[in-house]
């Protein structure tokens, strides 16, 4: 039977029923998802029980795993879950809720800004795949915006300003913007903050189309004066995540959700999370490039 795809927009997003991916998939399932993730750069599965094993077995259909950079920064005896699996909760690592001072926490603050997973990696990553393990009562959904579509709307002054920019992305730039003094965040982990160049505009060479290529991690423009350069940003940020390009995912229990880190930006909503668990679980792919040429 093949896969059916019923959009959740328009033109982005997409929900998935009938198909249980704890189980071993088809290599024709593995390309319906994948053309699935070429049309609609997020795809929700509901009622997937994984555990750990099996996301992880899922996820390697779709190439390499990343080790998570939270994992990268940390030691290991101060994770929760083994280092390809991001820990997206709000525990420590004896499963207690962490408290409000925990730096953990307010490090992962970050993800409240809009961005794409691990664009301060030189390869960046392609997939990310969130398997929903605990969900709090109210809050803590999650927004994907779509960069493709927010891309293909800019005037065309702006996209000839932005076709060739190449802009420097690190972790420490986005802990600087939620406050983290700059020589603060992982100081011990400077070889993992250190900038790493992309371009500004990507083409999909899959579907052939321009994607505008933004996160939070994004600190400078290459050539420009670093105000301005910020300024920029944000204002094509602001473009980027109107609400006409953004779907909402609200959480049930046992989702789970695949985005695609090149053509998409999403960001974690507020939610009580000094007295509600979250329990969310990230694996992540391996893009196949550089968007750029540049010193390992
Ligand atoms: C992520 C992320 C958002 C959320 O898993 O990469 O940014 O809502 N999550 O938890
Ligand atoms: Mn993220």
């Amino acid at each position: 039977m093949s896969i059916a795809f019923k959009p959740l927009t328009p033109n982005f997003a997409a929900e998935v029923s009938d198909i249980d991916l704890t189980r071993p998939l088809t290599p024709e399932q593995v390309r319906a998802i994948d053309d699935g993730m070429d049309r609609w750069g997020v795809l929700v599965f509901h009622d997937q029980r994984f555990d750990d094993t099996t996301q992880l077995a899922f996820s390697r259909n779709f190439g390499p795993l990343e080790i998570s950079s939270g994992a990268e920064l940390s030691k290991p005896e101060d994770n929760r879950l083994q280092p390809e699996m991001a820990d997206i909760s709000n525990l420590d690592v004896r499963s207690n809720l962490r408290a409000a001072d925990d730096k953990k926490r307010l490090g992962a603050l970050g993800n409240r800004l809009w961005h794409s997973d691990a664009s301060f990696r030189a390869i960046p990553a392609k997939y990310s795949m969130l398997s929903a393990r605990i969900v709090p009562p109210t809050g803590g959904n999650t927004e994907f915006a779509d960069m493709r579509t927010a891309y293909d709307a800019l005037d065309e002054e702006t996209k000839a300003e932005v076709e060739d920019l190449i802009t420097a992305h690190s972790n420490a730039y986005s802990r600087e913007t939620i406050g983290f003094p700059k020589a603060d965040y992982g100081a011990e982990f400077q070889d993992k903050l250190r900038p790493v160049r992309h371009r500004l505009v990507r083409t999909d060479a899959r579907t052939g189309r321009k994607t505008l290529y933004l996160s939070a991690h994004i600190g400078e423009i290459v050539g420009w004066p670093v105000p301005e350069a910020r300024a920029f940003i944000r204002d094509l940020t602001e473009h980027a995540t109107q609400r006409q390009f953004v779907y909402a995912h609200s959480w049930k229990m046992w989702d789970l959700v695949i985005w695609d880190n090149r053509t998409t930006m999403h960001r974690a909503r507020r939610y009580n999370d000094l007295n509600d668990i979250r329990d969310m679980r990230r694996s992540t792919i391996r893009g196949d490039a550089p968007t750029v040429q540049q010193a390992a």
